[in-house]
């Protein structure tokens, strides 16, 4: 399968992987007619598919965490965030311990090397989609660092619930379209506090989990907030959710932007870090993710096109490639190994 633009849909495409809207399936897995649907699935705010086509049938993309997982953890946070926008003060806590213990495992079992992460979001259910993928992508990078299970697993129940105070920040602040004025961007900054305040009432939330709610928007310069703390004063658990938050958030299709490649959020963290990041952590993450994921599509400094086929573990930045068109635009099947030409780079990735 390989990943398009939906504004790039055609004709002898069929989709690769369901699409779910609301928790349920829009399209599934195959549909034949996928074209027809290309303006509603546009107007639904889903920008991007996988699909298989003539290019396609020998890329395999691997997920790090299974769909179902992936789907549970979303419907639960979803469940979480609206019982306590009701009011409620007790949380889903078993529903969440079981999904979060189900992804720490299957994270620990996954023995890839260099890790997909990439994740389609689709609009209407940013938030929650992404409160699962930071726990995903803190629980990998904990992983990458040598934490125990149990260690993950609190990692990973903050990076669940690491934006849990906006449920208790105005609904008309929370989805406002345009800028925030100076007032309403501080009330937004009380999320952090917010999400603590809230996660203190109960003692079924560890307080290492506690403290990536509290701190994730710390950042390493003194920049951050709520408490502009520096560099080890934040606790590493906020660290690396700090890095995770914004892995995934530029890695997203927004209403307001599309998605950047993985490559382009992998540059933003390096570019950042000492100011926002933790140069350790970040040190540990990058090499381990791929740049350019399976199934991405490529333009080669050779003038070549060509699809992400499969990749060259300790290299993120040199995978094999599919290429479908010669400098000339001319239709071409063969491989190319970029660690085989080194004098040859990506120089853009089309999604
Ligand atoms: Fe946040």
């Amino acid at each position: 399968m390989r990943l398009v633009l939906t504004e790039n849909l055609k004709e002898d495409m069929k989709l690769a992987k369901p699409i779910y809207e609301k928790g349920s399936i829009l399209l599934n897995k195959e549909v034949t007619d996928l074209f027809k649907y290309k303006d509603k699935l546009l107007e639904l705010g889903i920008k991007h598919l996988y699909v298989e086509d003539r290019y396609s049938h020998d890329i395999k993309v691997n997920d790090i965490i299974k769909d179902t997982t992936r789907r549970q953890g979303k419907k639960i946070v979803k469940k979480t965030f609206n019982k306590i926008k009701k009011g409620f003060i007790d949380l889903n806590i078993g529903e969440l311990k079981a999904v979060i213990e189900e992804i720490t495992s299957e994270l620990v079992k996954n023995e890839d090397i260099l890790l997909n992460l990439v994740s389609l979001k689709s609009a209407s259910d940013y938030t929650y989609e992404h409160s699962v993928n930071v726990s995903i992508v803190c629980i990998s990078l904990g992983k990458m660092l040598g934490y125990s299970e149990s260690e993950l697993f609190k990692l990973g129940m903050g990076g669940m619930l690491h934006d849990i105070g906006k449920t208790l920040i105005p609904e008309e602040i929370l989805n406002k379209p345009g800028p925030l004025t100076d007032y309403e961007y501080q009330l937004m900054k009380n999320h952090p506090e917010l999400g603590f305040n809230y996660l203190q009432q109960l003692d079924t939330v560890s307080p290492l989990s506690r403290i990536v709610v509290f701190s994730h928007h710390e950042r390493v310069d003194g920049s951050g907030y709520p408490r502009g703390l520096m560099g080890s004063e934040i606790h590493e658990f906020a660290r690396v959710a700090a890095i995770a938050d914004v892995f995934d958030a530029l890695t997203s299709d927004r209403v307001y932007r599309d998605k950047w490649p993985t490559y382009k959020a992998a540059e933003y963290i390096m570019n950042n870090t000492e100011r926002f990041f933790d140069y350790q952590l970040v040190k540990k993450f990058l090499p381990q993710i791929s740049f350019y994921p399976n199934g991405v599509e490529v333009i080669l400094s050779n003038g070549y096109r060509g699809i992400v086929k499969n990749q060259n573990i300790g290299f993120p930045t040199r995978p094999l490639i599919y290429l479908i068109e010669d400098d000339q635009g001319n239709e071409i099947t063969k491989e190319m190994d970029l660690l085989k030409h080194m004098n040859i780079v990506i120089t853009k990735v089309i999604v």
